[in-house]
């Protein structure tokens, strides 16, 4: 080691910890994959600090690259483990999962501790509700890097502009980092190390509307009813906690909820899906099915005294199972299939930092979750440990638990999970959204960078409460979000109790009329959203992406955080961006619905010369065919070429693994005054012919339009006049 390296790590121990800490030399370090390296320190025990971020422990695959330069250096102070990223040169810093500020990460520090975060407000915003010990680095050059800090332990993260700094309060831990040649690269060896999200089924893409406090059967279906006598297309109606009866989770209201097999029955025939609420906290009593199975299966998180712990949350009393404990896991899965049958299509599994009302430990009053000595019991691969280590990791365990108890209940249907809390990996189990933000243009504004940060983190498939949750919405606040927010992976409305109603017909017929234009908008660009997500499951990149993967060597983009990309070849700018800056070369304006251009809520988006954006018809929920036409939109690159895709399948199940499903793909040429575009059906055994029978293309030309149409299997020529 190196003067300068002594120098630097005493500084940070100084500095960041208050005394000096011991430096832990390296017990190994291995090549795991392409340009994968993993550093593991001298007295690293997994018996200590199991590894619930990576899929699987990776294999040593040979020599380090001779170029490698990045190491990490790791401390421990008082037992307390940490580690260190030296940095050299101007490099930009992303990531740390669920973040409030700003997209570009340089100068921030995070706290790792799951936390029911109201408004954002614990701690100024720097603790939030998820897990993602992550950053990635982007150099001047467009090169980048991404470091794993393979821990759950309570954490702090500090992105400085020299030192990504992780400090733990507890024992050693294992590091990954990868070293590739673009952001979209490291996001990739993130998904190899991590995993990716599962194929969601077509219709978790639609518009979901919730709110907390549609209290009875009639209430949803008058919302279900007047989405349909309105025309604004919607897909899910969600059911918060006010179908339980008295909170009891896997129940139902006997009066106001009595017939859930039948509203679920009469949402489905309007072409709805029904997501209902689970929380982890069960009410204790012993008058109550799941309390005592769960008490007969022994999965209670028990104190030291061996007493089961009891927390409040909405029952009052609760019980929590012991995720950690594969037996717990197995009796929570098996919980679903009853609850299922009534006809729920998807779970949201809420509440599960875990939060706990509790004011019984004057010693910390925002503990807001379990004592930290709260001992978890394991088995199978995970030790024995204590809330302190698997605070961060019980609502990943859980949504492990949730997703493998319905897909059992239902095999052939994909599962679809929301979950509040989360660990950087559990996009292989849940999509999530960002908790409860507050009805302002602030948190408007603010979660842009929130979904671009969680999408450079491993999960895709995440979005807002569109419209703020907490505190009243007006009709203008509503409308700018939606304007954007009918782009963003998961679109949700939702409202807490005792706000005011907030479904796109609340605020008067001017709000109504943008909102239907904002959500025809979505409904167009479905065939190109989930044909993204399609993507998504199978490299891990974002949806909806910062506009600096435009362009990774320009320097003007790395901040940009009002602005985004859907793929990489849909621009969005919302109606509230100033100033934005833009990716540079060719993007021509897209115009879906009549009545977009002078609605001043509306989004603008343009298409990246040289591509081609797939879109469907206007349809009211995702189980419309949306093919009837299909329709193509064509923006050349400055050669006159443009390509792009579009995947089918049967909209859920499992049929597309075996081969049901067609990936198009479309080349578009120009030849003097005329446009050629060409479909191939490259993949997969799905016929589409009875699908897509006729298809209109639109070429997009330095601000102007040509149209023309025809068939998958002749050649399509637009005129350019
Ligand atoms: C907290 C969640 O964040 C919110 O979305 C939900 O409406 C309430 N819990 C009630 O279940």
């Amino acid at each position: 080691m190196n003067l300068k390296n002594i120098f630097s790590i005493f500084f940070i121990s100084v500095c960041i910890t208050g005394s000096a800490a011991q430096e832990i030399p390296l017990l190994k370090t291995s090549l795991v994959g392409n340009r994968i390296v993993e550093f593991v320190p001298k007295g690293f025990d997994k018996n200590k600090t199991p590894s619930l971020i990576l899929v699987s422990p990776p294999n040593s695959k040979g020599k380090i690259p001779s170029d490698w330069t990045l190491t990490p250096k790791f401390t421990l102070k008082n037992n307390n483990a940490g580690a260190v990223l030296n940095l050299e040169g101007n490099i930009s810093l992303y990531g740390g999962g669920e973040v409030t500020g700003p997209l570009l990460r340089n100068g921030k520090s995070i706290k790792l501790w799951n936390t029911d975060t109201g408004a954002y407000s614990v701690e100024g915003g720097k603790r939030l509700y998820q897990t993602h010990p992550w950053v990635m680095g982007v150099r001047p050059d467009g090169s980048a890097f991404g470091i794993i800090f393979d821990s759950t332990w309570k954490a702090e993260l500090i992105t400085n502009s020299n030192q990504i700094i992780y400090n733990s309060e507890g024992s050693l831990f294992k590091v990954y980092i990868i070293d590739r040649k673009s952001p979209q690269e490291v996001i990739k060896g993130l998904s190899e190390l991590t995993g990716t999200i599962k194929l969601p089924p077509r219709w978790a893409l639609g518009y979901h509307q919730c709110r907390f406090s549609y209290d009875s059967e009639k209430r949803v279906m008058e919302i279900a009813d007047t989405f349909r006598e309105k025309k604004i297309p919607c897909d899910v109606i969600w059911m918060d906690i006010d179908y339980m009866q008295g909170y009891r989770v896997f129940t139902f209201d006997s009066i106001r909820f009595k017939n859930p097999k039948v509203l679920n029955d009469n949402l489905h025939k309007k072409g709805f899906k029904a997501v209902y609420m689970i929380d982890p906290g069960v009410k204790v009593d012993k008058q109550y099915s799941v309390y005592n199975t769960g008490t007969k299966n022994d999965v209670w998180v028990k104190k030291n005294n061996g007493e089961e712990y009891h927390g409040k949350v909405w029952p009052g009393d609760c019980a929590f199972p012991d995720f950690t404990n594969p037996s717990a896991r197995k009796w929570w899965g098996g919980l679903y299939k009853d609850f299922l049958s009534t006809g729920i299509d998807g779970v949201w599994n809420d509440m599960n930092e875990p939060a706990v009302n509790d004011n019984d430990f004057p010693e910390d009053k925002r503990l807001g979750t379990m004592p930290y000595d709260t001992p978890h019991k394991g088995g199978g691969n995970l030790p024995q440990g204590s809330h302190l280590l698997y605070h961060n990791a019980y609502g990943r365990l859980m949504v492990e638990a949730s997703f493998e108890g319905i897909l059992k209940a239902n095999p052939a249907k994909r599962p679809f999970l929301l979950t509040r809390s989360n660990l950087l990996g559990g996009q292989r189990y849940a999509a999530t959204w960002t908790g409860d933000n507050y009805a302002s243009v602030e948190h408007m504004k603010l979660s842009v960078p929130m979904s671009l940060t969680l999408g450079l983190s491993g999960q895709p498939f995440n979005g807002p409460d569109i419209g703020g949750f907490l505190g009243d919405t007006n009709g203008d606040l509503w409308a700018n979000w939606l304007g954007f927010g009918a782009f963003m992976p998961f679109a949700r409305g939702h409202a807490c109790a005792g706000t005011n109603n907030k479904e796109p017909w609340a605020y008067g017929e001017e709000i109504e009329k943008t909102s239907r234009i904002a959500l025809e908008r979505r409904y167009r660009l479905l065939p190109y959203l989930y044909t993204l997500f399609y993507e998504s499951s199978k490299n891990g990149m974002p949806v909806m992406s910062p506009v600096f993967f435009a362009d990774t060597k320009d320097p003007l983009l790395r901040a940009e955080d009002q602005v985004f990309l859907l793929g990489e070849n849909l621009l969005v700018v919302p109606a509230f961006a100033k100033e934005p800056a833009l990716p540079a070369g060719i993007w021509e304006e897209l115009n879906l619905i009549e009545g977009e251009k002078t609605d001043k809520y509306q989004a603008k988006l343009s298409i990246k010369g040289g591509s081609i954006i797939p879109a469907g018809k206007v349809i009211q929920n995702a189980g419309e065919n949306s093919f009837d036409p299909l329709s193509l939109f064509v923006c050349l690159d400055a050669d006159g070429i443009a390509n792009g895709k579009l995947y089918i399948d049967s909209g859920d199940g499992f049929g597309f693994e075996k081969g049901d499903y067609a990936m198009l793909t479309f080349n578009a040429v120009k030849n003097n005054d005329t446009v050629v575009i060409k479909v191939s059906n490259a993949e997969g055994k799905r016929n589409i012919n009875e699908e897509v029978k006729k298809i209109n293309v639109t070429v997009l030309l330095n601000g102007k339009t040509y149209t023309g149409s025809g068939t998958l299997t002749d050649g399509i020529t637009i005129a350019l006049k």
